[in-house]
């Protein structure tokens, strides 16, 4: 196949719409070029030669884990370790004295979960984990778990790995690599260390759907509601906010623009949001 074919106009909306119903990510006109190049990848591993045909497999069904695989082709999974220091410096503050002082009067659990909601390959509910085991000794007896949730399960994959690049690690200042990563022998991929992966869990899990199991204290989701539109982005935010404990926070990107669809939940600051 012609490596420069390009999805026609009638083929890209066929896709967007297809990409839009299993993830509520709309592909915005304009990124013909970047849809076409990352259903090619699809077209080749099935051997096919066109788009129309790949269209015709992939709606089938026929054919086990080729959503999963194209849905793994179309996200975008771009992340980094400490992404929006803010963040981290808020939860490690002001939300854990919080949490740490309402136990210490009886007035909760010694126990936290955090849902770190599309976390890609798993650099930022890892960040979240250096966090807490920075604050082991007030945290000492409490049940402590980071849920990690993505759709995509080759970023998964490399979240279980717990190994990363040079890239990842870009922000991560010398005396952190040093106490909670291992560098392998050539110094060039970061191993986390077992106290710090221990903490965290990850599963496939799609935003459109209710999130099962217990509610969350505190929940990231940040940097992929800017891929949806006013109708998935409302769908998704309900599902986070059924989520969240009483008095629990959502953390929200600065771009992903949930602010108009978080009326149940009172704004402590630019980013941070919590349910009464
Ligand atoms: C750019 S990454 C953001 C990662 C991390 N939250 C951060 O801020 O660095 C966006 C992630 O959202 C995931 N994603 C997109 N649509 C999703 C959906 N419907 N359900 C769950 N995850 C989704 C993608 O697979 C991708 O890994």
């Amino acid at each position: 196949m012609n490596g420069l074919i390009s999805l026609t106009p009638e083929q890209f909306t066929m896709f967007q719409k297809f990409i839009y119903e299993h993830t509520g990510i709309w592909t915005l006109d304009g990124k013909t070029a970047l849809l076409s190049n990352r259903i090619r990848r699809r077209l080749r591993d099935r051997g096919l030669e066109s788009f129309d045909d790949y269209y015709k497999l992939l709606t089938a069904g026929t054919v086990a884990g080729e959503l999963e695989a194209f849905i793994d082709a179309i996200t975008t999974n771009e992340t980094h370790f400490f992404r929006t220091n803010d963040h981290f410096e808020w939860f490690a503050g002001p939300f854990l004295d919080d949490v740490i002082a309402r136990a210490a009067a009886g007035r909760r659990e010694r126990s936290l979960r955090v849902w770190s909601a599309a976390c890609s390959s798993g650099e930022e509910p890892y960040s979240l984990a250096i966090c807490l085991a920075e604050n082991a000794p007030r945290l000492a007896g409490w049940t402590l778990q980071i849920v990690g949730t993505d759709i995509c399960e080759a970023a998964l994959q490399t979240a279980r790995a717990a190994t990363y690049g040079q890239k990842a690690v870009e922000l991560v200042s010398p005396e952190r690599l040093a106490r909670h990563f291992i560098a392998d022998r050539a110094g060039d991929a970061w191993r986390l260390k077992p106290t710090v992966a221990e903490l965290c869990e990850f599963r496939r899990h799609n935003l459109l759907d209710p999130m099962p199991g217990p509610k969350f204290d505190c929940i990231f989701i940040r940097n992929v509601l800017i891929y949806f539109d006013r109708g998935s982005k409302p769908v998704a935010l309900r599902h986070l906010v059924n989520a969240l404990n009483s008095g629990g926070f959502l953390v929200a990107g600065s771009t992903d623009g949930a602010h108009d669809f978080l009326e149940r939940l009172e704004r402590r600051s630019t980013f941070a949001y919590q349910k009464p």
